[in-house]
């Protein structure tokens, strides 16, 4: 089985990502064989500045590395780096009904949300499609936000095959464990777009102040509260161990504790479960050459497999 699943440089990963996408993605890398690459070329359509582009994507880089990606299990490479995906991009693109992309609520979403209206943000499920098709994978791991575009994927690929052959695998979504939902500092989904995350690897002094201004409730210390449906015990359960989350519950349930403790066991809790992650990181940024070839090897067992699905796609649609 083929794994593939691509991550936009648009910023430093937060505690929502990580446990939303980035750690799931990570426990699927002994899978077979598991593609995981920065998807800059997405990026374009939102971060306009080269220098951010290029910080943002080796920083991306080396989050996913630090996190725990292993380079010896999965390839993880930078998606500009392997142009056979613009030219299949262009293959794909050709054939596109308008009307599918113009179904897609994510560009819509985008332009909502003040993005200026450009191209590359309509098209971008197929530039999508062109990453997955590319080295025949069989499953994309996403969040629910993503699930419209392998959809789209999908169409594309089955109506390419249908014109041209058998030229496409037809890949399926894992969807990614929806109920790691990771509130935020407001109680709300914690997002890049609402302000309220908490940085993976910001510095533990400025994630303890956030964490101690969490907004809470005005429950009484001496009331028994609820913790299923507490944003506080939603991120300590993030962060604790089984005998920590259960311990914890009882101490909701019987009430007689002040808000403040648990934010400081997050804080702690956090500190620590990120620890060994924010040692390697500082390896990583210590050591610009090791990465430049961890992304080297990843680019070229990448482009050795696009190169010949390319060359099938050519082929079929008479390019050849
Ligand atoms: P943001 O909302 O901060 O812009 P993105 O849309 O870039 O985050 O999300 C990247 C990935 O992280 C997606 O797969 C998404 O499902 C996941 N994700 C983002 N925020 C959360 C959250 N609060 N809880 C769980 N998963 C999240
Ligand atoms: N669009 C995805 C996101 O914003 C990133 C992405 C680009 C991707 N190409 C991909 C994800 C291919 C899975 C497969 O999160």
């Amino acid at each position: 089985m083929r794994v593939l699943s691509g991550i936009q440089p648009t910023g430093r990963p937060h505690w929502g990502n990580y446990f939303g996408a980035i750690k799931q993605y990570i426990d699927l890398q002994s899978e077979d064989q598991a593609f995981y690459f920065i998807a800059n070329l997405h990026a374009l359509t939102t971060v306009r500045d080269g220098d951010t582009l290029r910080q943002f994507s080796l920083d991306a880089a080396m989050d996913l590395l630090a996190l725990g990606l292993d380079p010896n299990q999965a390839s993880l490479f930078i998606q500009s780096d392997v142009p056979e995906i613009s030219e299949l991009n262009w293959l794909l693109l050709a054939g596109t009904p308008m009307g599918l992309l113009e179904r897609c609520v994510s560009y819509k979403d985008k332009i909502a949300k003040g993005f200026p209206v450009v191209s590359g943000l309509f098209a971008y499920p197929v530039l999508q499609a062109a990453d997955i098709l590319a080295y025949d994978s069989d499953v994309v791991p996403v969040g629910e936000d993503q699930k419209q575009h392998i959809e789209v994927c999908r169409d594309i690929a089955k109506a390419f095959n249908h014109q041209y052959g058998e030229v496409f695998v037809i890949p399926k979504a894992k969807t990614l464990d929806a109920s790691a939902k990771v509130p935020g500092t407001d109680g709300d989904k914690m997002s890049k777009s609402y302000g309220n995350f908490i940085e993976i690897f910001e510095p533990v002094k400025s994630m303890k102040k956030k964490v101690m201004r969490i907004s809470t409730d005005s429950r009484e210390m001496h009331e028994s509260k609820a913790p299923e449906t507490d944003h506080l015990f939603q991120l300590f359960s993030l962060f604790g161990s089984k005998e920590e989350i259960d311990s914890m519950a009882d101490l909701y349930r019987a009430g007689g504790f002040g808000y403040g403790d648990i934010k400081k066991k997050i804080a702690e809790a956090a500190a620590d479960y990120f620890e060994p992650a924010r040692e390697r990181r500082l390896e990583l940024e210590a050591k610009p050459e090791q990465l430049k070839e961890i992304l080297g090897d990843g680019a070229a067992q990448a482009r050795k497999k696009a190169s010949e699905v390319l060359m099938r796609a050519q082929k079929a649609c008479g390019l050849k």
